[in-house]
């Protein structure tokens, strides 16, 4: 007789995984914005990570995995069976999660149920053979999703498409950035000051100065833009979609009076309780940028515009799998607009920090070339390479561009386009 469903342990986890990968692959959603619902029945955090692991490594893996089990099918799965979804969540988990191997399979089971199990347990065992006898084996890397992997090629050529499937093969490392230079004893490789980098997968909040707030968690690409702007000495800046706070917790630290604007409440939660630990201060505005205004223009502004994020694909390989050509020209309209309605409320002599964690020129290097043709009184102030981490040189037009291959050797870093532009009147 089968096993009742809620007497097979771990399958709670495994249903969310599934519901997590539908909300992805079926309507689009990020895992982020999935996860409270597909894990609400999970009590425990750790069972609710493992659901967000599984189908994170299901999202990056997807191809491999596919073609073992497109291998063991005669007639081939349709890509949106639930019967290739379970295959898939059991087989990311005895390749990449090194779950044995009757677990994996006992817990995809029952996602199949009134399905066609018999079917799912062969193509299973098949796979499994195939990869005892040596006639299968996983990548050294994945594949970068095709339409993505041609766009990239395009952009940045073949050797930085292979860098990014190499960089998506391994967690990307964790980088801290510091309210001040000291470190304590927390040990790491010092990419830039204020900042360390630690192994991946480390639980950050066990670590030592996290509870007193001494650093937050934001790649070495991400603290680039909120470092062009220098130290603030009491001048004021607006830091434009603020939220979660990564770069108005630097701002503030390194002496600017930071007034931080984001449209969505939720994000604005999270700003909060980074700036409460953290005990950074900064003024917090919840309102819509094309429609709030300042009350007066502010020496600087940094707009780190809403894009893609096909830039953060390690951290986020949901990203691969739903962005398009569509939503690519989508955000760049809106980074225009913005652009447009907020550059002006910077003074003249005053500076603006536009970045985007987007791997897309449009969002990037050509939103800047038409940002500067439109407006005469702006001009790239060019940044120099003392301002930035060892081996990650500024672009010859004097912007910064970190690409899937920069700083490799050290564990990569996020894709990132940054321009830092003087009003000049
Ligand atoms: C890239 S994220 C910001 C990350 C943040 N700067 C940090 O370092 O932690 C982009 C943000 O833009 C916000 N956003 C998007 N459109 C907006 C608008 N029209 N007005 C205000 N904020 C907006 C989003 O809510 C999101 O938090």
């Amino acid at each position: 007789m089968n096993q009742p469903n809620n007497a097979i342990p771990g399958l709670a986890t495994r249903q969310s995984a599934l519901r997590l990968l539908d909300a992805v692959c079926r309507r689009g959603e990020t895992l982020d914005q999935a996860m409270p619902a597909a894990t609400g029945k999970l009590s425990n955090p750790s069972d609710k990570a493992l659901a967000h692991n599984i189908a994170a490594n299901v999202l990056r893996w997807m191809s491999a995995l596919d073609a073992m089990i497109d291998s063991a099918t005669r007639n081939r799965l349709a890509d949106d069976a639930k019967a290739r979804m379970a295959l898939r969540i059991a087989l990311a988990q005895v390749l990449i999660l090194d779950t044995p191997q009757h677990a994996a399979i006992s817990t995809a089971l029952p996602l199949v149920h009134g399905g066609p199990r018999r079917l799912v347990h062969g193509v299973f065992s098949t796979v499994m053979r195939g990869l005892e006898s040596g006639k299968l084996k996983l990548p050294e890397y994945p594949e970068i999703p095709g339409e993505t992997h041609d766009r990239w090629t395009h952009s940045w050529g073949e050797d930085v498409a292979t860098a990014a499937s190499r960089a998506w093969a391994n967690p990307a490392p964790l980088d801290l950035s510091f309210r001040s230079d000291d470190v304590g004893d927390l040990e790491g490789i010092k990419l830039a000051p204020k900042h360390l980098r630690m192994l991946p997968n480390l639980p950050v909040t066990g670590l030592e100065g996290f509870d007193e707030g001494r650093f937050w968690v934001q790649d070495l690409a991400a603290s680039i833009p909120a470092r062009l702007l220098g130290e603030g000495d009491g001048r004021t800046v607006l830091d434009l979609c603020a939220a979660p706070g990564g770069k108005t917790m630097q701002l503030a630290s390194a002496g600017w009076n930071v007034v931080s604007v984001d449209n969505s409440a939720k994000r604005m939660e999270r700003f909060q309780d980074n700036l409460k630990r953290t005990q950074l201060l900064a003024e917090d505005v919840i309102a819509d940028l094309m429609q709030w205004e300042p009350a007066e223009p502010a020496d600087a502004i940094l707009l780190d515009a809403p894009c893609s994020a096909t830039g953060i694909y390690r951290r986020h390989p949901d990203v691969l799998h739903c962005i398009g050509s569509r939503q690519i020209a989508d955000r760049t309209e809106v980074q225009s607009a913005l652009l447009d309605r907020t550059a002006h409320w910077v003074k003249p002599g005053g500076t603006l920090v536009y970045a985007v964690c987007s791997l897309e020129p449009e969002e990037g290097e050509e939103q800047i070339e038409a940002f500067l043709e439109r407006q005469e009184q702006f001009a790239i102030n060019p940044v120099a390479s003392d301002e930035l981490p060892a081996g990650l040189p500024p672009t010859e037009s004097g912007c910064v561009r970190t690409l899937p291959d920069s700083l490799a050797e050290q564990g990569h870093v996020d894709g990132f386009f940054i321009a830092r532009l003087l009003r000049k009147s």
